[in-house]
């Protein structure tokens, strides 16, 4: 039996997924980290710790499933997106890894703006918005304040780039996580040459670009010995985590599309070409499946807005109890609306300022109303991002992940919100089993894609949207509605903070 292991390298841990030739799941192991949060925005990360934690998660992995040593043909990572590691001529880390939610480059960001002449001529060449998280600000930035580092950058890589080489040797990206670097020309899928000249920075400091399916390398003799590897083990490129998620969430053609719910909420789905006008209100990315793409649309606080609110006002009840409170609330939480902007919003809106709302509390309002107004606002942020996506790719099947998909109620509501039939799979594990299928796909184990997911993926349930449908679509308004006039107060509001 061959094997092949799945990496998640998250922001706060890593997870090892040990998956078999016909794709069945066995068993996973994994490590916790924490970033360095500075002051400024600061996040920051030490690269040898994600390496020092995949080697231990692997090697955990390995001694629960002793069958599957010496027998892994493949590994392949899914990571964090548009954190920058940056190395010198030999290869060494020259500094701290800066991750994707840091967020010192403001200043960065508004000279891409002026310098590339404005949002309309930066759609063109990157596809996508620029965002203090991505990597292009992070370079600028690096240049502006440490010019020392800046002159022994030899190559800028993510963060799987960085395992991938320490497994390997070999210095290379792929598609996926070239894209959110912004400095990815996305439709032709190479390094956007012209960018990078109006900001003069050297392209040779840009990686060699793979497909994720493709091999960077064979595993190096001391790590497959100190792992336990098979020997000529291969490293497939692999993918950016909501790239990886969104294979290993079945999003695997045209038409298909995945909601998740975890601390942020995206809506992901397959493009195979870039037909509607670019705004840049959803990021664009080149997706794990070759010459494919994807429109991603992201909240920033999904599950994180009930987190907050349990914490907040209910931390003597279990998220059953809340469940149960808003099952029992009726829909339109009896006029009461939330806004989930409690980290400013990403999209559709791109500003940082907006914060959250509670909104039409009336005297007949209870605790079961103010769950249930969390659950809906965060199914109406979906609902913005769903409708964005849905401009560019016509979604016939939804797929849900993620804590929505866990509580009956907030999948019903979801599903009515977006009046969408919404399915939910035997997996749960999303990024790091996506990054197992692309490793059996690239390492040639099975054929394609569907050939992977079919043999031990399938539909558990169906969520069908009610008659709240209509409620709903009412309320969906005044949510909207909400942010407009809003929008102004949660700048006044922030100005007055920052002074
Ligand atoms: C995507 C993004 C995050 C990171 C971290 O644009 O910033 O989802 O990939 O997981």
């Amino acid at each position: 039996m061959d094997y092949v292991i799945g990496i998640d390298l998250g922001t706060s841990g890593v997870k090892c997924l040990l998956v078999d030739e016909n794709g069945v799941i066995l068993g996973s192991e994994s490590c916790r980290y924490t970033p360095e949060f500075g002051s400024n925005g600061y996040v920051e990360q030490e690269p040898s710790v994600w390496w020092e934690n995949t080697k231990e998660a692997v090697k955990k992995l390995l001694n629960k499933f002793p069958e599957a040593k010496n027998n892994v043909k493949a590994l392949s990572c899914s990571g964090q997106m548009h954190s920058s590691v940056f190395l010198d001529n030999d290869g060494n880390v020259i500094r701290k890894a800066i991750l994707w939610n840091d967020t010192r480059t403001t200043k960065q960001v508004n000279e891409i703006y002026e310098k590339t002449g404005g949002l309309d001529k930066l759609l063109k060449m990157s596809y996508n918005k620029a965002l203090e998280g991505f990597t292009l600000p992070k370079i600028l930035w690096l240049r502006e304040n440490e010019e020392d580092n800046y002159k022994k950058v030899n190559k800028v890589i993510m963060p799987k780039d960085y395992i991938n080489y320490m497994l390997t040797g070999k210095i290379a990206t792929e598609v996926s996580d070239a894209a959110g670097t912004l400095l990815f020309d996305v439709k032709n899928k190479v390094w956007s040459k012209e960018l990078a000249d109006i900001l003069n920075i050297d392209i040779s400091i840009l990686p060699e670009v793979l497909n994720s399916t493709d091999v960077v390398g064979t595993v190096k003799d001391e790590m497959s010995n100190e792992l336990c590897l098979k020997k000529d083990a291969v490293v497939i490129a692999g993918g950016a985590d909501n790239s990886c998620a969104a294979v290993g969430n079945g999003v695997l053609k045209k038409g298909q599309a995945v909601v998740s719910i975890g601390t942020s909420g995206t809506v992901v789905a397959y493009l195979d070409d870039i037909s509607a006008e670019v705004t840049g209100d959803i990021h664009l990315f080149n997706y794990s499946i070759v010459n494919s793409l994807y429109a991603m649309g992201c909240m920033l606080c999904a599950g994180e807005s009930l987190n907050w609110f349990k914490r907040t006002f209910a931390e003597d009840k279990s998220f059953e109890d809340l469940n149960v409170f808003a099952e029992k609330s009726p829909a339109g939480s009896k006029g009461v609306v939330f806004l989930p902007y409690l980290f400013g919003e990403r999209c559709p809106y791109s500003n940082s300022d907006a914060r959250g709302v509670f909104f039409g509390i009336s005297g007949e309002t209870g605790f079961g109303e103010m769950v249930r107004a969390v659950m809906e606002g965060v199914a109406f942020g979906i609902r913005d991002l769903f409708e964005l996506v849905n401009n560019f790719t016509d979604v016939k099947e939804v797929f849900i992940t993620g804590g929505g998909a866990k509580s009956d109620v907030w999948g019903q509501i979801i599903s009515d919100v977006l009046d969408r039939e919404l399915n939910i799979l035997n997996v749960e594990e999303g990024p790091s089993f996506g990054a197992a299928v692309i490793a059996l796909v690239g390492a040639k184990i099975v054929g394609s894609f569907e050939e992977a997911m079919n043999k031990s993926v399938k539909i558990i349930k169906t969520v069908k949207p009610g008659n709240n449908k209509n409620i709903y679509c009412e309320f969906a308004k005044v949510y909207k509605a909400l942010y407009e006039a809003n929008k102004d107060n949660f700048k006044l509001l922030q100005e007055k903070l920052r002074r």
